[in-house]
């Protein structure tokens, strides 16, 4: 059999005879200096997506009777700056309370991303909302004090502004407390970090129960037009103001006022109720693309189950513990309750974090659980979403 060598191939085997001699001869020729045992690239992925973060509040301001904002900086004695993040980004709070037993939850960031890096001293802002069964979030506002110590993710979340997904017009629905990811897009809009149009439909009860209402002012005045707010009062009837549930009716009037006239993108965040109804049947109407609507959920519970089971749990190097768990609280808020840790962020079966292994039993979810196909071959289940309804057995990964 004959072998057609071509010119760059008789070049390349010719590079490939010397290949043993060239790397003896760079390797004398080497510098003798050590290689950096760290590296820029880690370093800057180990600042965006610290394992864990540790916090300190700094300071707590009451906004209403039921409403309280937490100013949380790093623990200088454990971390030495917090993650940045994108507006519209949420952390998954932890908090050890006094019996020892583990809450956890997720609030949205209400300060702007360049906060963060504040040359004093950078901060998030979460701002908490009083809510029936809220373990965390009614600790917050009874019993958390300037000084104490919490933990947190990374931050993390969907609802983010992306300018090749997203249209340059974006439609927020907030309702209530949910308005906090829109201020901080809106702050991210005046500070030039972001560059959309953004109107803000604000669903609220009353006009007592507007947040961030001299806030908000103060950007729409500084923003060049990028960014309004329209109120919807559903309790009160006020001049010039609008009345009743944000409909499809509603956001196309105001989609209708982009000065491009263009097509436009809707994001979501509000009480449950709110994001069903938008959901099942106003958004629908609207024929948008999926791609051009965003709704950060809120937790959803199953009640309906007031039995009492055991859950035996498996953790690497340690003797099994069996804890007991209701049929209507989460696996994981069993666990918390129990003091045992494990990685969470979303809360809502989206982001896999809080991943655990079935080894025995039966459970039910919540309509958002998306388990994958390996999930599903290797029995994980998502503890966060996730409720017992017999006596279980699951192996843990203890964060
Ligand atoms: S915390 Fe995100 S899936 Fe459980």
């Amino acid at each position: 059999m004959k072998v057609k060598v071509g010119l760059f191939g008789l070049g390349d085997m010719l590079k490939f005879k010397h290949l043993g001699d060239n790397r003896e001869k760079a390797i004398e020729e080497a510098s003798e200096q050590e290689l950096p045992c760290s590296y820029k690239a880690n370093d800057i992925a180990r600042l965006y997506h610290p394992y864990k973060q540790y916090l300190i509040i700094k300071d707590i301001i009451k906004e209403n009777e039921d409403t309280k904002s937490f100013i949380l900086v790093a623990d200088k004695s454990k971390q030495k700056e917090l993650a940045p993040f994108k507006a519209g980004s949420y952390l998954s709070i932890y908090v050890h309370d006094k019996d020892n037993s583990l809450l956890s939850r997720t609030y949205s960031i209400v300060s702007s991303p360049k906060e963060v890096f504040d040359s004093n001293e950078g901060f998030y802002k979460i701002t908490i909302k009083r809510v029936d069964n809220g373990a965390l979030s009614n600790f917050m506002l009874d019993k958390a004090t300037i000084g104490m110590k919490l933990e947190s993710s990374e931050p993390g979340g969907f609802l983010t502004y992306n300018s090749l997904r997203d249209s340059k017009n974006v439609i927020a629905l907030a309702g209530g407390v949910g308005i906090t990811p829109f201020v901080s897009m809106a702050k991210a809009i005046v500070e030039g970090i972001e560059d959309f149009n953004l109107t803000i439909l604000y669903g609220v009860r009353t006009s007592k129960d507007i947040l961030y209402k001299d806030e908000l002012l103060d950007i729409i005045n500084k923003s060049n037009n990028k960014v309004k707010v329209i109120h919807v009062f559903s309790d009160e009837k006020l001049d010039n103001e609008e009345h009743g549930f944000i409909t499809s009716e509603l956001i196309s009037k105001y989609a209708s006022k982009f000065s491009d006239n263009s097509n436009y993108s809707i994001f979501v965040a509000g009480p449950t109720l709110m994001i069903d109804n938008l959901r099942n049947n106003e958004l629908p109407k609207l024929n948008l693309l999926p791609k051009y609507i965003r709704i950060e959920n809120s937790p959803l519970y199953l009640d309906g189950d007031s039995n009492v089971y055991n859950i035996k749990i498996i953790t690497k190097g340690k003797e099994p513990l069996v804890i007991k768990a209701k049929g209507n609280e989460t696996i994981l808020e069993a666990l918390e309750r129990n003091n045992v840790m494990i990685r969470s962020k979303c809360h809502l079966g989206g982001c896999g974090y809080c991943r655990s292994r079935l080894i025995k039993g039966e459970y039910a979810s919540t309509k958002y659980l998306k388990l994958n196909e390996v999930d599903k071959k290797f029995n994980y289940i998502h503890p966060c979403c996730s409720y017992p309804r017999s006596d279980l057995e699951i192996e843990v990964f203890e964060y």
